[in-house]
Parts: C-alpha cells; sequence; structure tokens
C-alpha cells in the first residue's frame, strides 16, 4: 500500500469530509479520508487485496475514526461497487478509452464520481478535493485532466448519466442492467438465468445495498436476547445489531456470539434439522473455513449430545476455524485436509456439510470487489471441484445420513447443475424436499424441485442455495 500521506486533517479538528482545508502549503494537503480511500483502491488493484481487509488497515494509518472512517467505508465501497456506472460516465467524458488514462487518476477519478454522483457531498467539494489527490498523487497534469473531467461529470445526477449512457433497455436489457446496476454483462446474464427477467433489476439492486449487520447467537452459549437489536426474520438465532462496532458486543468479544449473514445461519439450521433415523453423533463441516457455520453447527450439536469434526483444505483457513471453535463444546477435532479426498472412514457420518466453494455472486452485496474480480471461465473449475466434493460427502455418511450441499451462488451450474449431475449415475442417493426444513421462509423454491434459494431482494439475505441428499 502507498505511505500514507500525512498532512491534513486530524480527526476532530478542521474542515470535515466534503470541506476545503482552510490553509493552503505550498502543496495542497490532501484530505485525509479520501487519501486513505485512494490507498485501498490502490491496494485493490494492484495487490488482489480484500476490501474489507484493507480499509481497517487504512483508517489506523491515517488516524481516523467516527465520522471520518464512515466517509471513508463509504468511498471505498461505493466507489468498488459502482465502477461500472461510473465507467461508463467517464468514459463519456474523457476523449480517450478509458484503459489508456493512467490507473491512479482513474481511482481518483472514481472516488470523484461517487461523491458526485451518489453522496451529498457538494460538486465543489467533490470536484476540488479529487484534484488535490491527482496533483499529489500524479502531478499538476493530472489535477488538471482530472478537474476538466469531472466537471463534466458534475453535468447531470446519475439517473440522467444512466440514461444518456447506458444501452437501450428495450433492445439489450443486459447491456442497460450492467451500466445501470453496475454488474458485469457476463453476471448479469447468470443472475437473470437463476432469477428470471422480472426481479433481476430488484437483485441487482439489493446488490448494491450494504446489508446491515447480522449476529448470531450460538445457542447454548448465548442468547438472541442479550444481543442489541432485533430479532431476524427467519434465524431463530440472528439478531439484525441496532448499530456500532459489533466487536464491542460483549457476547461477540468472547465468542459466544459471532457476526453471520441470517442465510448462513439458515443453512446451519438445515442441516440439523434434517430428519434422521438411527444414530445422529457425528456431523462433518467438510469446507469449514473460515468456521462460521462450524460455530454454529458445533452449538447445535453440542446440544443434542452430538459433535462435529471441521475439515478444510488449506491450513491458515484451519487455524481461523480452530479460532472460531474455540471454547465451544461439540467439537469433535479440526482437520486441514482435502474435501475431495477426505482421510475419514467412509460411512463414518450421520451428517455432513459441504458449503462449497463457488463465484461467491450471491453474496456480492458484502464484497464490494468481488464482481470485477470473477472471471466467467472460474466457473467451469468450481463446478468440477463442487462436483468432487459433493460426490466424496457422500461417500462419508452413513446409509439413511444427509448431506446438505450449500453455495453463496445462485448461478445455476453451481446449484441445479451440480445437483443433477451429481444424481446421474448414482441410485443410492436422493434429493430429499428440504422445504420442511425451513417452514419459516416464503418464496425460496430452488432452480429444482426440493432444492431451496434464498435471496437479498426478496429474504434479506445472501443468496444461498440448499440441497438436501440422502443416502439410501
Ligand atoms: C464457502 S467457503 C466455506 C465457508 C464456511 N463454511 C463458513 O461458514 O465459514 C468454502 C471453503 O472451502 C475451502 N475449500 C476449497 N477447496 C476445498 C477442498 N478441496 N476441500 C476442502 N475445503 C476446500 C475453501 O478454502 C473455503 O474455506
Amino acid at each position: 500500500m502507498a505511505e500514507p500521506r500525512r498532512r491534513g486533517r486530524r480527526p476532530g479538528q478542521g474542515p470535515r469530509p466534503g470541506q476545503r482545508p482552510a490553509a493552503r502549503t505550498s502543496r495542497p494537503p490532501t484530505d485525509p479520508a479520501r487519501t486513505a480511500a485512494l490507498a485501498v483502491l490502490q491496494a485493490v488493484r494492484v495487490d488482489n487485496a480484500y476490501a474489507n481487509l484493507a480499509l481497517p488497515a487504512a483508517l489506523r494509518d491515517h488516524g481516523l475514526s467516527g465520522r471520518d472512517a464512515a466517509f471513508t467505508t463509504e468511498l471505498v465501497s461505493g466507489t468498488l461497487r459502482m465502477r461500472g456506472t461510473y465507467d461508463a460516465v467517464l468514459g463519456a467524458c474523457v476523449d480517450r478509452s478509458l484503459n489508456k488514462v493512467e490507473a491512479k487518476v482513474l481511482d481518483a477519478l472514481r472516488i470523484g464520481a461517487h461523491q458526485l454522483l451518489s453522496m451529498r457531498v457538494p460538486p465543489h467539494a467533490a470536484i476540488s478535493t479529487t484534484v488535490d489527490l491527482a496533483r499529489a498523487r500524479v502531478g499538476a497534469g493530472a489535477a488538471a485532466f482530472t478537474n476538466a473531467v469531472l466537471r463534466k461529470v458534475s453535468e447531470h445526477d446519475l439517473d440522467t448519466w444512466v440514461e444518456r449512457v447506458a444501452p437501450d433497455r428495450d433492445k439489450d436489457p443486459s447491456g442497460h442492467a450492467a451500466v445501470a446496476h453496475s454488474h458485469p454483462r457476463w453476471v448479469v446474464d447468470e443472475l437473470r438465468k437463476a432469477v428470471g427477467p422480472d426481479e433481476l433489476e430488484a437483485l441487482l439492486a439489493a446488490d448494491n445495498a450494504a446489508p446491515r449487520v447480522t449476529l448470531v447467537a450460538r445457542p447454548g452459549r448465548a442468547t438472541p436476547a442479550e444481543l442489541p437489536g432485533e430479532p431476524t426474520a427467519y434465524s431463530p438465532y440472528g439478531v439484525v445489531l441496532e448499530g456500532g462496532d459489533p466487536a464491542s458486543v460483549p457476547a461477540v468479544a468472547d465468542g459466544r456470539a459471532g457476526v453471520q449473514d441470517e442465510g448462513s445461519q439458515l443453512v446451519a439450521v438445515a442441516l440439523a434439522a434434517a430428519p434422521l433415523e438411527g444414530p445422529d453423533n457425528t456431523w462433518l463441516d467438510l469446507c469449514a473455513g473460515p468456521g462460521g457455520k462450524a460455530s454454529l453447527l458445533a452449538a447445535i450439536a453440542a446440544g443434542r449430545g452430538a459433535g462435529l469434526v471441521a475439515s478444510e483444505r488449506q491450513p491458515h483457513r484451519a487455524r481461523l476455524v480452530a479460532r472460531a471453535l474455540q471454547g465451544s463444546d461439540g467439537v469433535l477435532g479440526v482437520v486441514a485436509a482435502d474435501g475431495v479426498r477426505p482421510p475419514y472412514r467412509p460411512g463414518s457420518f450421520d451428517r455432513v456439510l459441504v458449503d462449497a466453494p463457488c463465484t461467491g455472486l450471491g453474496a456480492l452485496r458484502r464484497r464490494p470487489e468481488a464482481r470485477w474480480r470473477r472471471r466467467p471461465d472460474d466457473l467451469l473449475e468450481l463446478v468440477l471441484l463442487q462436483r468432487g466434493l459433493v460426490g466424496a460427502a457422500l461417500e462419508l455418511v452413513r446409509p439413511g445420513g444427509v448431506v446438505l450441499y450449500a453455495t453463496c451462488s445462485p448461478v445455476l451450474a453451481e446449484t441445479a447443475g451440480v445437483v443433477r449431475s451429481v444424481l446421474t449415475g448414482r441410485s443410492d442417493v436422493e434429493l430429499e424436499d428440504a422445504a420442511p426444513l425451513l417452514p419459516q421462509v416464503p418464496d425460496a423454491a430452488g432452480p429444482l424441485p426440493g432444492t431451496l434459494q434464498l435471496w437479498p431482494h426478496r429474504h434479506g439475505t445472501d443468496a444461498m442455495f440448499l440441497a438436501l441428499l440422502r443416502r439410501r
């Protein structure tokens, strides 16, 4: 990450974000909130950093907290999320192709566009602070260029720009949606196939809204009543945090509760709810890293006198699982192992969760840069891995036992496609109706009869897919 500039406003001093610093030195001081945002964008672009990990470090480096930190967070996540729309707008304001614009300058232009088109920053402040950034980072020429481009951007509001630069909705619906809702076109196409044309725009819009923070009270260790906020609609363990830093909630600080999307909670709830005849002692989470669902499963298992093995291929992620499970009862072990070739005796588990590695296109609202990282080619490799993991899980489960296959993606190849191909040629496996596992969740029919699909725009959860498979 670039060396942070230490000049400019300190928290609690001088002008607020959006205002120009009063005093000028020979070089204008850049606003620390915007400088930090630019540093995160650069880390995401150059080092492939995750914004949610790079951001806290940048806030610390620039001494930002409170309102300033919130401003920087909005700048980073909004700019990354809406990049597709802003690039279409900027493309109309620049006399050359955007890929000929120096990357650092383009980052600054996107930050400026976000302030002008989606935040309530006065245009003169949005432009002058971005020009200062371009001057400090690149030079006088870049500053003049940034000034000229952002002045053009400021001539219209976002809706007017979308009307001007997006392809016609009737002639090219995917192209229109891609620009209007800032998703890559191939992602729009995959999501349309999954959700259908009528709800596509609602889904894309939901991907662009920052989700509320949801907590999970791990049963037997904490109760929803002791967490600050309202109960979630569907998970019996969930609470929507009323505000503030989740780490400051005592039950979260000591690991009895955690931050977890309600859809992820429902995956664990569904596996635990599957009816089972015979023994029900030994559960497995085959792809457990970093341990969110494993923590909830272990707590539920402990309450029933069962135990969970948490397995994860990547050793560093297995360590995260071990940390997440510290203090939990109901843990039989944490193992770093390839789930396609698992080191367990066939038929030795009663319930197995395959929360498979996937494109993550159902969780775009919480990972603002993810949509630009994924490539259509990723799908084939992931689908092969998903099939391998489900096949292995079916060998690990005893006759009569269940495998719950879940993805945080609604993309059909990873959901219905995987289930169909696993079922083909296996007379010892049945796809069971998963709806009775989550009777409290309405309108969640999945792409294959009996499967479930949650949606951000319908349920307020990540777009989790669930399929319940049983060994005969
Ligand atoms: C969707 S994430 C699981 C999230 C986790 N269940 C939770 O709730 O925190 C998928 C995980 O599968 C792991 N993984 C990828 N390939 C694997 C394999 N061959 N065997 C086991 N785990 C694998 C990834 O490292 C990743 O941690």
